[in-house]
């Protein structure tokens, strides 16, 4: 990761480097963990094609005006708004707020992973793998060694978060990466191929790519863009930070569209993966977000040499959640450095402490502080309700507030040019006017307001 400590900014090599970098934090539990289980839950096909489509439209086009901002104001989100317009450095400030919410119940996830990795290290596999994967659910409700165990491995993930980001290892992270993510993205494709053997994977194969048109609903679009924020790591400041570090002659247009295949290929990889082995392994078309942990776990149980394979599986996992939430929490740090002007080694220690109490009511939430706020929560607790909040509800708001900014206060051609700096060609510059400033706020708009309609049961257009 990147730090902003000194005066003199430091930037990437060139265009791979920003795309590994950008990458690497951007392909973590989201595409893991939460775009298999939303897919299951909004009915297969047809969630996957909403999601192809909005990701190549409004994820593309944010994007680029995300980091085409850090790059022109050379800023991290806090400033990059107010630079160009002073009366609007609150859209960045609320923005960066946004991973301070989700780091949190990043790391509870974080901590399930650890945990599954630790179990199938010690080849507990068949535990994971019985009834139907029931241990994840009795597990994270306490049922299993109480709630001191699902809190113990939140706070080990969320500490070696914290050491990452305490002695910067997070360089090393990153070159490692280089190594593991392409491992894991064979290790998935050599899963799947597996799991062609499965009985009854074939209908599942059907379930997750025949889009069936009478499952689509205000919340499939809501799901969907909620979804492409939370993966693509867009409306909460990221993309502008590594936008402010990205050289003038790297072409923005082209490193998008890296970032953004590769994020959308390793998402649609993971639902193959997960979604139809849940249906081979009679789970249906479950919706929980325990989809991954309890599906997979069968699949390694009768794989030849699942023993070895899951552990090796799940620390990938863990490696690709570890450089994500590291970004994150590396965001929270330098953002109090920002606002309140503190030292950073003040600053992580009060990121950490908040880290912790919010994660513990994530953590708590499906134990003794269970609360059923309907359609709000979704039968996921407080960690649904961060979800919702900062996915469903602050990231949509944030994303029209960047649109209308870009589009009526600095206008386009502020963002177009500095995407042109330095003679890169912008092929799809027109597409990207109307998408920032009509299609993008109004669609978004719509998305948002119908989509929670549909969530609160109030009433559903489609
Ligand atoms: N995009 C990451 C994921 O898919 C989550 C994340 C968001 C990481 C923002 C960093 C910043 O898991």
């Amino acid at each position: 990761m990147i730090k902003d400590e000194t005066s003199k900014r430091a930037s990437f090599s060139g265009r791979l480097g920003f795309v590994m970098a950008a990458a690497a934090s951007a392909v973590g539990l989201g595409n893991l963990w939460r775009f298999p289980y939303l897919t299951s839950h909004y009915g297969g096909g047809i969630f996957v094609i909403v999601y192809i489509i909005l990701a190549v439209t409004f994820g593309f086009s944010l994007m680029i005006a995300e980091i085409a901002l850090g790059r022109k104001t050379g800023k991290s989100c806090i400033s990059a708004f107010g630079d160009l317009c002073k009366k609007y450095k609150w859209i960045g400030v609320i923005a960066a707020l946004v991973p301070l919410l989700i780091v949190p119940y990043y790391c509870v996830i974080g901590g399930w992973v650890t945990k599954w990795f630790s179990m199938t290290v010690t080849g507990d596999l068949s535990t994971l793998a019985a009834d139907g994967g029931a241990y994840w659910w009795d597990y994270i409700t306490g049922n299993i060694a109480g709630m001191s165990d699902p809190t113990l491995w939140f706070i080990i993930f969320a500490m070696l978060c914290v050491f990452c980001v305490v002695v910067g290892v997070d360089r090393g992270i990153e070159k490692l990466s280089k190594i593991l993510m392409p491992l894991l993205l064979f290790m998935m494709i050599g899963i799947t191929i597996y799991e062609f053997t499965l009985p009854g994977f074939w209908d599942g194969v059907v379930f997750y790519l025949n889009p069936d048109v009478s499952k689509l609903s205000g919340g499939t679009f809501l799901g969907a863009i909620s979804q492409i924020f939370y993966s693509m790591s867009l409306a909460m400041g990221i993309m502008i930070t590594y936008g402010s570090y990205m050289k003038k002659d790297v072409s923005i247009e082209k490193s998008t569209r890296n970032i953004s295949v590769i994020d959308t290929v390793v998402a649609i990889l993971a639902g193959f993966m997960i979604v139809p082995a849940a249906f081979s392994m009679g789970l249906g078309d479950s919706k929980g977000m325990g989809l991954m942990f309890m599906s997979l776990p069968q699949v390694f149980a009768q794989m030849p040499a699942g023993e070895i394979i899951a552990p090796i599986f799940y620390l990938l996992v863990l490696f690709a959640a570890l450089t994500s939430a590291v970004s994150l929490l590396e965001t929270v740090v330098s953002v109090f450095v920002d606002l309140k002007k503190i030292r950073r080694n003040d600053s992580i220690g009060i990121s950490a402490v908040l880290l912790v109490l919010l994660g513990i009511v994530s953590v708590m939430g499906f134990g003794p502080w269970m609360t059923n706020f309907g359609a709000f929560d979704q039968g996921a607790g407080w960690l649904g309700i961060f979800d919702t909040v900062t996915n469903s509800i602050l990231m949509p708001v944030i994303a029209i507030l960047t649109c209308v900014f870009v589009g009526y206060v600095i206008k386009v051609h502020v963002i177009t040019d500095e995407v042109e700096a330095e003679g890169n060609a912008f092929v799809s510059k027109r597409v990207f006017e109307y998408m920032i400033k009509y299609i993008c706020p109004i669609c978004l708009a719509a998305i948002l307001i119908f989509g929670l309609l549909d969530m609160f049961g109030v009433f559903s257009v489609y």
